[in-house]
């Protein structure tokens, strides 16, 4: 991938495999892009995809200690990162953030909802609050962005919401009732929104990620049930999804690529899903 000028001395994440793009370095250029829970994990990824492709970032989530590094990341590359604390939970502060960002970047283009809370449990054991804290962070907050960033998305001439939900949206899984169930909820949301908002020129899209590796989530499930190479081997594909996967499907939906592409679920799961446990793979 060529590099910008203001790109020649930052130093890659190797892991984010941004030196072989299969995209053109200027894909989102003079855009503005927000993602929630931009500075870890998956979301991190998806940034700096973002920003190595031309587009400036709002990168919100609580903790600013966890946004301030990507951001610092993203400068590197030569583009503008703004970090705003926010918690998708509370509607006002979504609001603010969301409209003064706007402001400051003068539009917003790109909006992508990655904030997410899970934990392993079972169901029967699932306080009430465990249940509201998962939900209200994943459903909840993500109407709440997709609310706020309807008029300055419309404003800055349309543009494209990725949200990103996860494959057992369809099937359900076993200790995550909340995740599922609240996933689900963005998935049906998703279509609603790319139902009504196509006049305005805004497309709605999803992104649907299995296990990836070195994240949160994968550390979680480890932590619980141990088994990582068991759900490795039962990816035709041969490998859990990498953070470059999922921000390679995002840059792709969000990007001119994806064009008269709305309502879309993409599934990023190295076949997982569809070719079942055991089901590519000789030596599994
Ligand atoms: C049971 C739990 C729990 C756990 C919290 N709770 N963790 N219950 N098992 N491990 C309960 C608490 O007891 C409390 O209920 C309620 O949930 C709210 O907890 P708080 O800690 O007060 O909530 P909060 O500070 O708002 O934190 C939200 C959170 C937390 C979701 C609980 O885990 C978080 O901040 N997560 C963000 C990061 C994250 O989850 N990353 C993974 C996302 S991706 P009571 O009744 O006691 O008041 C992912 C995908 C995996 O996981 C896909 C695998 C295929
Ligand atoms: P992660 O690193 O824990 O990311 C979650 C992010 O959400 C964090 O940056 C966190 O930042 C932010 N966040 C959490 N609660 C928030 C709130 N209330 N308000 C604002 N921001 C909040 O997890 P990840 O594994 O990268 O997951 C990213 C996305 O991919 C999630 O939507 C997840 O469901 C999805 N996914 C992951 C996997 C996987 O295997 N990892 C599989 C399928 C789908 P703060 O703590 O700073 O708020």
């Amino acid at each position: 991938m060529t590099r910008g000028p203001a790109r020649e001395d930052a130093e890659l994440d190797p892991s984010l495999e941004l030196d072989s793009s299969p995209f053109r370095p200027d894909l989102l250029e003079g855009r503005v892009a927000l993602v929630t829970g931009g500075g870890t994990g998956i979301g991190r990824g998806i940034s700096l995809w973002l920003a190595a492709h031309g587009a400036d970032l709002v990168l919100a989530s609580r903790n600013r200690d966890h946004l301030e590094p990507a951001a610092q990341e993203i400068r590197a590359l030569g583009r503008r990162a703004l970090v705003r604390p926010m918690d998708v939970r509370d509607p006002d502060r979504v609001a603010t953030v969301v409209r003064e960002a706007a402001h400051e970047m003068e539009g917003l283009h790109i909006v992508v909802n990655n904030a997410a809370g899970n934990f392993l449990t079972r169901a029967e054991e699932l306080s009430p609050n465990g249940w509201r804290a998962v939900v209200e962070i994943v459903l909840d907050g993500t109407f709440h962005v997709c609310r706020s960033a309807f008029e300055p998305l419309r404003d800055s001439g349309g543009g494209a919401v990725v949200n990103i939900t996860t494959t057992y949206v369809h099937t359900g899984a076993a200790f995550m009732a909340h995740s599922g169930a609240a996933k689900a909820g963005v998935l049906n949301l998703t279509r609603s929104l790319a139902a009504e908002w196509g006049r305005h020129g805004i497309r709605v899209n999803a992104v649907a990620p299995g296990l990836v590796a070195g994240t949160e989530g994968a550390r979680r499930l480890v932590e619980s049930v141990g088994r990582l190479a068991e759900f490795e081997a039962g990816v035709p594909l041969g490998r859990l999804a990498a953070p470059a996967d999922v921000a390679r499907a995002v840059l792709f939906l969000a990007s001119p690529a994806g064009a008269h592409i709305s309502g879309a679920h993409l599934v990023v799961d190295g076949g997982e899903s569809v070719g079942g446990k055991f089901g590519g793979h000789e030596d599994a």
